[in-house]
C-alpha cells in the first residue's frame, strides 16, 4: 500500500460518514471562472525564449521538463504512464484544460477534497497521489520547487487571488435523462479508439506513451479529479478527440466520459478498511457524478487493478 499524506489519515479517521448530500467539489469556495470577454483573448503567459539565463531561468525549465516528462524526471513519485501535461494540455499553458497561469495565483485554498486550506505545493502534491497514482514528493523538495517556479514564472502579470477566464475546466451540463455507456461506447469506437486504444490501455513508443490510456493499471486512479464523470466530460468537450476539441456535442462528450470512468484503474489510496463500499460512503457518495463502487453490467466497479 502506498503512504498517504497525514492529513488524508486524520480525515479518515476524524470524518463521520456523511449521510447528507453536500457538493464535494474541489475548491467550491473558489467562484467559477469567468468568461472570456468579448473580442479579448485568454491570459498570454511568457514565451520560453524570454527566460534568462541564470540559477531562476534554469529551475524554471527544470520544472517544465518535469511537466512534460514526469515519469522519467520526477519517477520516484509517479506510480503509471502520464506525465502532468497529458491533462494541463500545451505543457500547462491552454485556456480550459486547467492552465498552470490559471492555477498558481489561486492558492492558498480550501479545498474539500482534504477539508483544509491547502498551499500550492499541497496541491501539485494531490495530482501526484492521485492523477500520477504515486507519492506526494516532499514540499520542501527538488521537484515541487521546480514546478513551483514553472507555475509562478506562467503567470508572470496575472492578478493574485483573482479566477482568470480560462481557469480549470468549464462546466458542461449533464444531459437530460442522464448518460449513457451504451452511446458512449459507440462515440469512444469511432472518436477515440484510434489513439487511445481498443481498451483505453494507450500506445507507446519504447517505455514511454505517446498516447496516454485511459482507464487499467498506468491510468490515473479512482481518487483522482478525471474520475469524476463531469470533470472528464468537461476536459473532453473542451480538448478531444486531440486537435478536434469542441467537436463533440455536450452529451456526447459526457456519454464517452461514463464509458471511459465504467472501467477499472488503480485503487483510491484512500481505501478505509480495504472496504470499496465505505470508501464509496465517505469519499465518492457527494463527489461529483462518478461510478466508484456502483455496479454495470453486474460487476462493482472500484476494485482496483495491479
Ligand atoms: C489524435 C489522437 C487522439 C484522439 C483521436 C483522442 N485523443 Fe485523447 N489524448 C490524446 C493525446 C496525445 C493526449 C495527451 C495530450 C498531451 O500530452 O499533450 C490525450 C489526452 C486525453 C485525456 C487525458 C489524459 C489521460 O490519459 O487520461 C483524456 C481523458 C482523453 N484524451 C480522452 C479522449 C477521448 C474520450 C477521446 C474521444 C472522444 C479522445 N481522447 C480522442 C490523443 C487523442
Ligand atoms: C489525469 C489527469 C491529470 C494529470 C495527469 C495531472 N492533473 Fe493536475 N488536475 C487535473 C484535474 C482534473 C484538475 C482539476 C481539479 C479537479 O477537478 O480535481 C487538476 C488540477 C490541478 C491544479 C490546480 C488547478 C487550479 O486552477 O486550481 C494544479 C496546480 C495541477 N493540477 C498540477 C498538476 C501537476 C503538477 C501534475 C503532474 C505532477 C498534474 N497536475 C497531473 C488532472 C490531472
Amino acid at each position: 500500500m502506498k503512504p498517504l499524506l497525514p492529513a488524508l489519515l486524520a480525515l479518515a479517521v476524524s470524518t463521520p460518514v456523511l449521510a447528507a448530500k453536500i457538493a464535494m467539489e474541489d475548491q467550491s469556495q473558489i467562484p467559477p471562472a469567468p468568461a472570456k470577454p468579448e473580442g479579448q483573448q485568454w491570459f498570454q503567459p511568457p514565451h520560453e525564449r524570454d527566460l534568462p539565463d541564470d540559477a531562476f531561468g534554469r529551475l524554471v525549465q527544470q520544472g517544465r521538463a518535469i511537466f512534460v516528462d514526469t515519469r522519467n524526471q520526477a519517477s520516484e513519485y509517479v506510480g503509471n504512464g502520464m506525465n502532468c501535461t497529458n491533462c494541463h494540455l500545451d505543457q500547462g499553458r491552454q485556456a480550459n484544460s486547467a492552465p498552470l497561469w490559471g492555477a498558481y495565483t489561486m492558492y492558498p485554498a480550501y479545498r474539500k477534497k482534504n477539508d483544509k486550506v491547502n498551499s500550492y505545493a499541497e496541491r501539485i502534491q494531490g495530482c501526484f497521489q492521485f492523477s500520477m497514482n504515486g507519492t506526494a514528493p516532499p514540499a520542501d523538495g527538488a521537484v515541487i520547487n521546480a514546478l513551483t517556479a514553472y507555475s509562478y514564472w506562467m503567470s508572470t502579470g496575472a492578478p493574485v487571488n483573482q479566477s482568470l477566464p480560462g481557469r480549470m475546466y468549464p462546466v458542461i451540463a449533464e444531459p437530460q435523462g442522464g448518460y449513457d455507456l451504451a452511446r458512449g461506447k459507440q462515440v469512444y469506437a469511432e472518436q477515440c479508439a484510434i489513439c487511445h486504444g481498443d481498451n483505453g490501455q494507450g500506445q507507446k513508443s519504447g517505455d514511454d506513451f505517446v498516447f496516454p490510456p485511459l482507464w487499467g493499471k498506468d491510468s490515473y486512479n479512482w481518487g483522482a479529479g478525471m474520475h469524476r464523470i463531469n470533470t472528464a466530460a468537461a476536459f473532453i468537450k473542451t480538448s478531444m478527440p486531440l486537435g478536434k476539441g469542441g467537436s463533440l456535442s455536450d452529451a456526447d462528450a459526457w456519454h464517452v466520459a461514463a464509458y471511459m470512468n465504467s472501467h477499472e484503474r488503480p485503487q483510491d489510496p484512500r481505501l478505509v478498511d480495504g472496504s470499496v463500499e465505505k470508501t464509496r460512503v465517505r469519499f465518492h457518495a457527494n463527489d461529483g457524478v462518478n461510478l466508484y463502487g456502483q455496479k454495470v453490467n453486474g460487476v462493482v466497479l472500484g476494485q482496483g487493478t495491479r
